[in-house]
């Protein structure tokens, strides 16, 4: 059999390269390492190679709005149909697989800088307007999309072999929204909302006992308040710019 080469790397324009001076006052830069290999235990090599059984994504299939479409998968996730029939010829039906926590989801942020940051959140609502997920306002994610409203986000259903991935604005939630969310969390949770220092250092867990502790202490048999300083934020598609794509392992489509 033939050997098929691997394909050669793209020689379009390169990103510049970023001196550690571009770095905005508190981004970590990390060392430039070079090539790993070599170093004592400086590689570690996946070799594995998984194959995929979903069912083919074809354009016929998705629905012409991206967040119905979304919703549609999303219940596929939580609540799998029994099973599915594989679109085209091959008259294969494939049995879809519950996903653990397929709320959870990255959020990409960027500073105006255009630096990356990207870490998970659990989406709480997926409406007519968008995706809505709760933080802390003073946290890294907050401050980075109060200077830059942009973010991304990308899901990943393993058991479904399925991604999506989208792009949009983000605004934050009205208070209303975000206090009666807040309402209905456990107690823990709500005092958690009020000890936490999201994205700051803390000095050891004795610091963070003593302020769950000092919190505890201040609501003790009153209800817990929504923090001024948390809330909602909600992820608004970019749906003229194909900003809702699916992607299934060795394809991807824009489900606009
Ligand atoms: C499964 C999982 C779910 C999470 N959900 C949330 C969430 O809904 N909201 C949140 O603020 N942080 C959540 N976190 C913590 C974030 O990943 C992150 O550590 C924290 O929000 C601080 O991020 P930042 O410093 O980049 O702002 C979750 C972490 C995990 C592992």
């Amino acid at each position: 059999m033939d050997h098929i080469p691997c394909p050669p790397s793209n020689s379009g324009p390169q990103p510049p390269a970023r001196s550690d001076a571009q770095a905005p006052a508190g981004t970590e830069v990390a060392a430039n390492t070079g090539n790993t290999q070599g170093n004592a235990g400086g590689k570690l090599q996946v070799t594995s190679h998984n194959q995929y059984k979903t069912p083919r994504l074809l354009r016929e299939n998705l629905d012409p709005s991206p967040l119905k479409q979304f919703q549609q998968w999303l219940g596929e996730a939580m609540d799998p149909p029994p099973a599915v029939a594989e679109a085209g010829e091959t008259g294969q039906t494939i049995k879809l697989e519950a996903v653990h926590e397929p709320e959870a989801m990255t959020i990409c942020t960027a500073l105006p800088s255009a630096i990356p940051s990207a870490r998970i959140v659990l989406l709480k609502q997926v409406d007519t307007l968008g995706f809505v997920f709760y933080t802390n306002y003073l946290s890294r994610k907050s401050r980075e999309l109060e200077a830059n409203a942009y973010a991304s986000l990308a899901f990943y259903w393993r058991e479904q072999s399925r991604s999506v991935r989208v792009v949009g604005r983000a605004e934050k939630v009205t208070r209303a929204e975000s206090e009666e969310y807040f309402a209905g969390r456990p107690r823990g949770s709500q005092i958690g909302a009020w000890a936490s220092r999201q994205s700051e250092e803390v000095e050891g867990e004795r610091q963070l006992e003593e302020w769950v502790e000092e919190v505890e202490a201040r609501y003790k048999g009153k209800e817990v308040p929504c923090p001024p300083h948390w809330g909602g934020w909600r992820i608004i598609p970019l749906v003229d710019d194909q900003a809702i794509v699916a992607m299934r392992k060795g394809f991807f489509r824009e489900a606009v």
